[in-house]
C-alpha cells in the first residue's frame, strides 16, 4: 500500500529563449557555481537535466534543471502530457533584446502556466542595455518588480558568471510564491525520461526525472516501451545514487532499450509487470502508427 507522506520538493526550472541569447551558457554557469572544485568527479558530461543546492535565506534548497536548452524539448514533453517544468527563465541577450523566439518561449510558458524568471544576459558587452529588455518586455505581460509588476528580472552575464546567484535566488523566490512544491516521497516512483542513449560499454543509459516516488537500484521500470531493471543510478556528477525521490534527475543502466525523449515512466514490485507495461505501449504505438498510415493512403 502506497503512504501519502508528502515533501518539499525542488522547483524544476526549463532555460528557454532566442538563439545564441546564452541558454547553454547559462545552464554550464549555474551547474559549474555549484561544483565544489576538485569534488571527485567533477562535471563529467551533459547529462539531460542536474540539481544544484542553495543556500536560501539560511535553509539549503535544491533547484532541478533540465539541461536540454531550447523549444524542442519542453515542446516534445509537453506533446506526450508530461508537464514537469514549474518554472520558465527566460534568457534575453541585452544586447540584442526581445527578438522573435523569445516571444515564442514566452507564449510556451503561458501555455504551461509556468510563471517566468528574466534572466536579462550578457551585461557584460558593450551596447548592453538591460532596462530596455524590461520596457519591451512590458508590452508582453511581463512587468518588472522594479516597475510595480510581479516579474523577477536578473541581470546576468552567463559567460563571466556574473549574477547567477542572484537567478538562482530569484528563481526560489519565484517558486515559493507561486507554486505548491510538494510531492508524495513514498511508492513507487513516476516520471519522465529526458534524455536517453545507446552507451558502447553500459548498454542504454537514460536521464530521467523522479516526479513522484522514489526510485532505487534494484526497481523493475518501464519508460516508454523500453523496461528492464535498474541497475545502476547515477548523479550529473557520476556519483553513484542508491534511490531518487520528487524532482531529482538520474541516469538510469539497466533498460533493454532506450526510451524517447518526453517519456513517461513507472516502478513496479515486478519484472513481469513491466515488461507487459512496455508491451502494451509498444501494442498501442503500432496500431497509432498503422492508423496513420491507412489515413495518409487515402489522402
Ligand atoms: P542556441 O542554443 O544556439 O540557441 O544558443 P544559446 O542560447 O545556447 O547561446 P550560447 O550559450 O551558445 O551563447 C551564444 C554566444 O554568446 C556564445 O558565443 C557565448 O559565448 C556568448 N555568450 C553567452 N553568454 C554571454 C555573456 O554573458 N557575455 C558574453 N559576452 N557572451 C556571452
Ligand atoms: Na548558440
Ligand atoms: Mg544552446
Amino acid at each position: 500500500v502506497d503512504a501519502d507522506r508528502l515533501v518539499v520538493r525542488a522547483p524544476i526550472v526549463t532555460v528557454m529563449g532566442h538563439v545564441d541569447h546564452g541558454k547553454t551558457k547559462l545552464l554550464d554557469a549555474i551547474r559549474k557555481s555549484n561544483v565544489v572544485a576538485g569534488e571527485s568527479g567533477g562535471i563529467t558530461q551533459h547529462i539531460g537535466a542536474y540539481q544544484v543546492r542553495v543556500d536560501h535565506e539560511g535553509v539549503d534548497r535544491a533547484v532541478t534543471f533540465i539541461d536540454t536548452p531550447g523549444h524542442e524539448a519542453f515542446t516534445a514533453m509537453r506533446a506526450r502530457g508530461a508537464n514537469v517544468t514549474d518554472i520558465v527563465v527566460l534568457v534575453v541577450a541585452a544586447d540584442d533584446g526581445v527578438m522573435p523566439q523569445t516571444i515564442e518561449a514566452l507564449n510556451h510558458a503561458k501555455a504551461a502556466e509556468a510563471p517566468v524568471v528574466v534572466a536579462v544576459n550578457k551585461i557584460d558587452k558593450e551596447g548592453a542595455n538591460p532596462d530596455k529588455v524590461r520596457q519591451q518586455l512590458t508590452e508582453y505581460g511581463l512587468v518588472a518588480e522594479e516597475y510595480g509588476g510581479d516579474t523577477m528580472f536578473v541581470d546576468v552575464a552567463a559567460k563571466p558568471g556574473i549574477g547567477i546567484d542572484k537567478l538562482l535566488e530569484a528563481i526560489l523566490l519565484t517558486a515559493d510564491a507561486s507554486l505548491e512544491l510538494t510531492a508524495p516521497i513514498d511508492g513507487h516512483a513516476q516520471g519522465v525520461s529526458i534524455e536517453a542513449h545507446l552507451d558502447k560499454g553500459r548498454g542504454p543509459v537514460a536521464t530521467v526525472l523522479v516526479q513522484k516516488g522514489t526510485l532505487r537500484v534494484g526497481d523493475s521500470i518501464v519508460a516508454g516501451n523500453a523496461y528492464g531493471r535498474v541497475r545502476a543510478m547515477l548523479d550529473d556528477t557520476g556519483t553513484p545514487l542508491t534511490e531518487a525521490g520528487p524532482a531529482t534527475p538520474v541516469q538510469v543502466l539497466g533498460l533493454t532499450a532506450v526510451p524517447g525523449a518526453g517519456d513517461t515512466f513507472l516502478a513496479a514490485d515486478e519484472d513481469r509487470t513491466v515488461r507487459q507495461i512496455a508491451e502494451q505501449r509498444a501494442a498501442r504505438r503500432r496500431a497509432a502508427q498503422m492508423a496513420n498510415n491507412r489515413g495518409r493512403a487515402t489522402l
